[in-house]
Formats: C-alpha cells, sequence, structure tokens
C-alpha cells in the first residue's frame, strides 16, 4: 500500500520541452505513505530494470525501491527483517513505503517474494555508485536518491539548500507544511565513515556569515544578501567539514553582521528563530542563533557551525544546553567569513553530543589540534556559587564536586579584579583597561572591513542611497565612528591583559598542556522572554567571564550540566531550562578539553543533550506537536 504522489507542478518539468531554452529539472517532491521525500534530478546510476518492474504502484515516474548489499549467498527472510530492523533504527529517510511492488531481478537474490528491494552482491559492480538504502528509480531503471523533506519549524535557517553529485550546492527547490522553509536530508544509509572521510553523512548547518559556493550569503542583513552575487568559493572551514564528508543541509539565522541583537525588536531584518527549550518563547542568544535553536530543536541536525567574537557561539550553546567551542584564537582559519574582529573572531561548533564534537574539531582545526588526556589537577572557579540557594547553584556545585573527584583535584575560587589589582599595582582596575576594549575593536574593525565597502557600493549602484541596518550594528558602528582611541590602542590593552593571563592563571604546561582548569557559570535557567519590550540597544562595554578568552585568545567551552525549573508567565506552568559551565584552559589546549569532556561523558558526570523542550529529558516542542 504505497501512497505516492508527485505534485503536479514540478511534474510539468518532465513534459515540457523547450529547444534552445536554458532548461533544466531541478527535481522533484513525493510523498510516501504520509512523509515528504526530495528527488534530486541527477541519476546516481541505472539498473536493468526490465525483470524487475512488473507490476508498480508507481507515481510521476517513480518507483520507492531499497537496495541492500550482502554476502550472504542465500539471503532469506530473516536476514531481510534483521536488515530492514538495522535500516529502521539508523535512518530516518528509510521506511516501510521503500519495500514493495517489484520482484527482485537478474542482479538479485530471486526467492523473497514480492518487493522492491534489490540485494547486491559485492560482485555486482554496482554496489560501489549504489550504496545500501532507499531510492527512487523509474521505470527505466534511473536510480534516484531518496531525501527526506523536514519543516524548519522554529524559523533556524535563512536557506536550505541540496549539492548536486559534483557537489555544487543550489537553493532547495522545495516546500511542505510548517509555515518555514524545508530542509532535506539524505538517508543516513549512503554514507559509511572512513579514515578520509569521517564525518561521512553527518548533517551540518552553517551560519550564514560563511560562504558557500553559488549561494548567496546574507550576513543577516537582506540588503546584502541580494546585492552580491553568490559566492564562488567556499569558506575555508566548511570546505574541511565537506571534505571530510559532511553534508550541508542549510545556511542558518545569524543577527545582523553578526552583533549582538535580543528579540524581538534588534531583530527588523529578520526574525529571530525560536528557542525550543521551556516554555518556547525565550531568546535564542545571538549571533549563532540559528545553529543554537536549529541543534536544540532537530534530532535529524547532527552539527551546526557558528562563529564567536564575543560569546556568539557561547551565547546560545548557553540558552540552548549545547556543547559549543570558541576555539583558541587563530586555530581554526576563517578564509570567506564576514568579520568582526579579526583580532577576536573564532569558528566553532555548536551540538548535542560530545563525541561528535571531538571527531568534527578534527576535521575543522586539522594541523591545529592534538587531542590529550593528562588533564590538570587545580580548578580556579570564577563567580561561582558557594552554596545550593538555588537548583542550579545545586547542580552547579554537585557537578564542580563530581569533576573535583574525578581529576583529583584542588580547586581555588578567583577574583579577576582583585587578582588583577595584587599583581598590577599600578596598572589601572582591570574593568577600566578593558572597559572599551571589545566595542572599540569590533567596530572601527567592522566599519572598515565591512560597513565602509558596503556603503560605498550600494551608494554607487543606488544614486547615493544607504541599505537599511538594524539598530544594534548601527549604535556599535556609532560608537566607533565617535571614540578617539584607536585599534592599535586597544590590542594594547588586550595585549597587557593577555600576557599577565598566560603567565600567571592559564599557564602552558608540558604534561597537561595547562597548569589548570578555569571554571565560570555559562547559564542558570534565567529567563529571557522574547515578548518583552525592552530598551535601545547598546555599546557593550565592561569586563566580565564572557570576555576572558575574547582577549585572552584561550579556548572556551560551553559544558550543558542539567537543567532548573521556573515559573513561565507564558505557560502559566513550571518549566526547565537549561544549566551550563564554560571550561577554560590555556590557549592551544582545545584538543585536552575536547578529551576531557569524552571522558566526562564515559564516567556519566556529562550527558548527550536531548532536542526537544528539555535538554535532558527531550519531549515535544510546546506549540509544536510531531
Ligand atoms: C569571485 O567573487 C569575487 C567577489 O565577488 C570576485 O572579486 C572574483 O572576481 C570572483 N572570481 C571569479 C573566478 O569569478
Ligand atoms: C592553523 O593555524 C594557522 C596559524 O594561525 C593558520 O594559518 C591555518 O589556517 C590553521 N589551519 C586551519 C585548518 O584552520
Ligand atoms: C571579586 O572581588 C570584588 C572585590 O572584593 C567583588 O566586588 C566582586 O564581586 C568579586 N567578583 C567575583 C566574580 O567574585
Ligand atoms: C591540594 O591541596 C593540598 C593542601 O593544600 C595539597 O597538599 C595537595 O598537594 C594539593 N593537591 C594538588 C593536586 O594540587
Ligand atoms: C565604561 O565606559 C562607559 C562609557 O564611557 C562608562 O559609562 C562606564 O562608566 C565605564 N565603566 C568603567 C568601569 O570604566
Ligand atoms: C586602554 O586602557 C587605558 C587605561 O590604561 C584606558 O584609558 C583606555 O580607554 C583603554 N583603551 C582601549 C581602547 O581599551
Ligand atoms: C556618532 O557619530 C555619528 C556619525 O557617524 C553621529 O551621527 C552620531 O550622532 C554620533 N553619536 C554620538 C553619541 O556622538
Ligand atoms: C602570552 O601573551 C602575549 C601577549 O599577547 C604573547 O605575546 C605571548 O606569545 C603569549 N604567550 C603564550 C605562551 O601564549
Ligand atoms: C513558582 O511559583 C510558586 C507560587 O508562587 C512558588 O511556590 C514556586 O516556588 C515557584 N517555582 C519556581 C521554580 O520558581
Ligand atoms: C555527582 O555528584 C552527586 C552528588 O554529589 C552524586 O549524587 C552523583 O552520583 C554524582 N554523579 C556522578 C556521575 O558522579
Amino acid at each position: 500500500m504505497v501512497a505516492i504522489d508527485v505534485l503536479a507542478t514540478l511534474a510539468l518539468a518532465y513534459l515540457v520541452r523547450i529547444a534552445g531554452a536554458a532548461f533544466s529539472s531541478t527535481g522533484f517532491t513525493v510523498i510516501l505513505n504520509d512523509i515528504y521525500y526530495f528527488v534530486p534530478p541527477d541519476v546516481i546510476t541505472t539498473i536493468p530494470m526490465a525483470k524487475i518492474l512488473s507490476t508498480t504502484a508507481s507515481s510521476g515516474g517513480f518507483i520507492p525501491l531499497t537496495a541492500i548489499t550482502t554476502s550472504v549467498p542465500g539471503f532469506s527472510t530473516s536476514d531481510l527483517s534483521t536488515v530492514i530492523s538495522k535500516f529502521s533504527a539508523t535512518d530516518d529517510v528509510f521506511q516501510d513505503g521503500f519495500l514493495e511492488a517489484i520482484s527482485p531481478g537478474q542482479i538479485c537474490s530471486s526467492n523473497l517474494g514480492n518487493s522492491n528491494m534489490i540485494v547486491i552482491s559485492p560482485e555486482a559492480q554496482i554496489s560501489t555508485v549504489l550504496p545500501p538504502g532507499p531510492y527512487f528509480v523509474t521505470p527505466g531503471g534511473a536510480v534516484h536518491q531518496a531525501y527526506r523533506l523536514y519543516s524548519d519549524f522554529e524559523g533556524a535557517f535563512s536557506e536550505s539548500v541540496i549539492s548536486n553529485p559534483q557537489g555544487l550546492f543550489s537553493v532547495l527547490p522545495a516546500g511542505i507544511v510548517g509555515q518555514s522553509l524545508a530542509v532535506a536530508v539524505p538517508s543516513r544509509l549512503y554514507y559509511t565513515k572512513t579514515a578520509e572521510k569521517p564525518l561521512s553523512g553527518v548533517r551540518l548547518g552553517v551560519k550564514d556569515i560563511y560562504d558557500i559556493a553559488g549561494l548567496r550569503t546574507s550576513n543577516g542583513n537582506r540588503a546584502w544578501y541580494w546585492f552580491y552575487p553568490p559566492a564562488n568559493v567556499t569558506a575555508t572551514p566548511v570546505q574541511h567539514l565537506i571534505d571530510s564528508g559532511a553534508v550541508v543541509v542549510g545556511k542558518m539565522i545569524t543577527s545582523q553582521f553578526a552583533n549582538g541583537e535580543t528579540a524581538t525588536a534588534d531583530w527588523v531584518d529578520y526574525h529571530e528563530p525560536f528557542n525550543p527549550r521551556g516554555d518556547g518563547y525565550q531568546d535564542t542568544s545571538s549571533s549563532s542563533s540559528g545553529p543554537g535553536a536549529g541543534e536544540g530543536a532537530y534530532p535529524w541536525l547532527d552539527i551546526t557551525l557558528g562563529s564567536d567574537t564575543g560569546g556568539s557561539i557561547r551565547g546560545p550553546s548557553q540558552a540552548q544546553g549545547l556543547f559549543g567551542n570558541r576555539p583558541s584564537h587563530g586555530l581554526v582559519s576563517l578564509a570567506h567569513v564576514m568579520p568582526l574582529a579579526p583580532e577576536l573572531d573564532t569558528s566553532g561548533f555548536l551540538t548535542r553530543n560530545p563525541v561528535l564534537w571531538t571527531e568534527a574539531a578534527k576535521a575543522l582545526y586539522k594541523e591545529n589540534i592534538t587531542i590529550t588526556s593528562s588533564y590538570p589537577s587545580t580548578i580556579l572557579t570564577y563567580g561561582f556559587p558557594t552554596s545550593a540557594d538555588s537548583v542550579a547553584d545545586g547542580l552547579i556545585l554537585d557537578f564542580l564536586a563530581n569533576l573535583t573527584d574525578f581529576l583529583h583535584a584542588n580547586v581555588t575560587a578567583f577574583n579577576f579584579t582583585t587578582a588583577w589589582a595584587a599583581d598590577n599595582p599600578s596598572a589601572p582596575p582591570i574593568n577600566t583597561l578593558l572597559n572599551i576594549t571589545y566595542p572599540l575593536l569590533i567596530s572601527k574593525e567592522q566599519i572598515r572591513l565591512v560597513r565602509d565597502p558596503f556603503y560605498a557600493d550600494y551608494a554607487a549602484a543606488h544614486d547615493g542611497r544607504r541599505p537599511f541596518i538594524d539598530p544594534a550594528p548601527l549604535i556599535r558602528w556609532s560608537f566607533g565612528d565617535n571614540s578617539s582611541e584607536t585599534i592599535e590602542d586597544a590590542i594594547a590593552n588586550k595585549t597587557e591583559f593577555m600576557s599577565w593571563f598566560n603567565s600567571t592563571i592559564l599557564v602552558p604546561d608540558t604534561e597537561t598542556c595547562s597548569s589548570s582548569l578555569l571554571l565560570y557559570v555559562g547559564s542558570t535557567a534565567g529567563t529571557v522572554y522574547r515578548n518583552v519590550y525592552r530598551s535601545a540597544p547598546s555599546v557593550p562595554y565592561g569586563f566580565s567571564s564572557g570576555r576572558i578568552s575574547v582577549f585572552s585568545e584561550a579556548p572556551d567551552f560551553v559544558i550543558p550540566i542539567g537543567q532548573a525549573p521556573y515559573n513561565s508567565t507564558i505557560t502559566q506552568h513550571v518549566e526547565y531550562l537549561p544549566v551550563t559551565i564554560d571550561f577554560m584552559a590555556a590557549k592551544g589546549c582545545d584538543g585536552m578539553l575536547f578529551s576531557l569532556v569524552e571522558d566526562l561523558l564515559k564516567v556519566g558526570i556529562v550527558q548527550v543533550s536531548q532536542t526537544g523542550m528539555s535538554s535532558v529529558n527531550g519531549g515535544e516542542i510546546l506549540f509544536k506537536k510531531r
């Protein structure tokens, strides 16, 4: 009983032929047992259909088919059910609808009755081009891959994409119910992890400040999206992930020009995505908002690539209860990525699974990472609670006790203000030295590298006009325009802090990489409702825990440790939001941190994050029935 249907408009592409016109198929959408699929136009291979095809419930010329590779000569019905259960357990694209209507042909084992399945023996050369899994085949034997379509109901994507067999990207020409983009994911069964392709089939979402050849980049600005042509080069970090086998499924929402924006009024050009946690109406944090929301909401999305200048990976990881890494500055190339301030910009991941995180990091950092598993036995804490006065504080203290146990470590409460003053008696207080360092660098650098060229290009094409810019980047750029201090002044202050930090606080260590671990509190289930009227955005002055890694260039990793309750003003009910801790180590010790988090997972001190309403228990996202 296969229910399959081709959308009429797309089917037209099959019927029309215009001599001399530039005309090509962009693929098809079909529905199989109520599930939407995208059928790319590319033919993967052709199989002899004369014998295979008998009576079929085909539609629009497509027949669902399953390929199975086996070395067992007498492949039996029970072998078949073993394979099918494995397919169902590991792949969300495969379903029983792919198992109907055709009887096996010449290259197939033939004693399995009526099912649209080909069993491919390893001797048949076809197995190299046709890995096991679900396919759509035409009566002529043309085999197409099967992509399942999902709704981006949280609005996390800016554009969904598809790549052809040559690896060229284009916009996905498909839509489904959900009042938002459809995202297409290929069957997981097509991919086998190898040493060369450790990320084979890993579904990746990319923040829309990274160029991907063939696609436009928006940087969160509508005028920019339409003004410049599609990118002709793929950003280096994205290319490294693709080379390792990752499958890019879409570009994801960023706040404008990667500046900080809070829902809702700041988000004028694009709407902020929805945070799936708790009542579903909390701010996602920014600027990697799409990567955070998508990774928290969608089980079909494995990992997302964000960027962090002043907290843009860490904030969304904290708000959505995800693992997120701000790498040591300079270890991950940022070629063909929009800059905020090159002295501070970094490229890293947001993900639910620490094992995948490490695997993906090896592909991202390449020669710049060494995974090491000798750990520091000193822990410095900054701004930690001293007693369990709330659920979040209790979780933080329990976690610290567990970590201390695991590392056989000593813990020392650390205070930047007093330590800086003690070590640098003739210098100004730390929050004076670094008060304007961040806003000065990001504004003056982005003015020079992004704003001024954009304004000039746009004015030249539009009779002197200015493009629309959201309030948050504008207020920051105004600060840069009006400040008499220079980029060099800011770098001098940053260097003064960094020299002290890397010789006194987190010092390189030959055995454990870093003299200590430095921990600070990431999130404590605090609310930031998106339906609140706020004051205008302001210049991000000041020194805080989130700025330590920014100025010291040290790695800063968000680790989700649990969740805590709050009374929601939306649902009038108790809901839960994530609790997270940030881990820091000396610059260059990213590999030690990845290894430590994996080891904490192995002993059960940290857990894989879940998608849905709760990062701990999963559960349906409120207002969305799956
Ligand atoms: C690629 O795009 C850049 C920026 O738009 C442009 O300067 C360059 O000429 C393009 N290169 C090619 C080969 O099209
Ligand atoms: C490794 O670091 C060097 C120095 O910063 C940089 O030039 C190179 O691009 C980095 N490699 C990767 C894979 O990003
Ligand atoms: C550090 O010490 C100062 C001065 O005693 C105090 O005001 C501040 O709250 C402390 N900060 C943290 C994070 O403990
Ligand atoms: C922890 O502190 C105790 C007492 O100060 C000291 O004896 C011990 O050596 C320290 N251990 C580590 C691992 O630093
Ligand atoms: C930081 O700069 C702002 C703007 O000049 C000022 O209002 C604030 O008092 C400064 N804070 C410190 C600690 O210097
Ligand atoms: C650098 O630090 C000095 C204090 O030593 C401060 O007056 C100045 O505003 C700072 N400038 C920047 C750009 O950080
Ligand atoms: C800053 O400079 C801009 C011009 O770039 C000007 O329009 C604005 O009024 C100035 N703002 C302040 C607070 O001085
Ligand atoms: C410490 O920071 C200073 C100032 O940025 C830098 O020159 C030096 O190389 C750093 N040392 C280490 C070990 O990272
Ligand atoms: C929710 O509100 C009730 C009633 O005011 C209060 O007793 C309870 O402690 C609150 N729960 C949380 C998690 O804040
Ligand atoms: C962590 O610590 C808590 C309380 O101290 C304990 O109940 C729990 O078993 C520990 N968990 C792990 C995984 O060690």
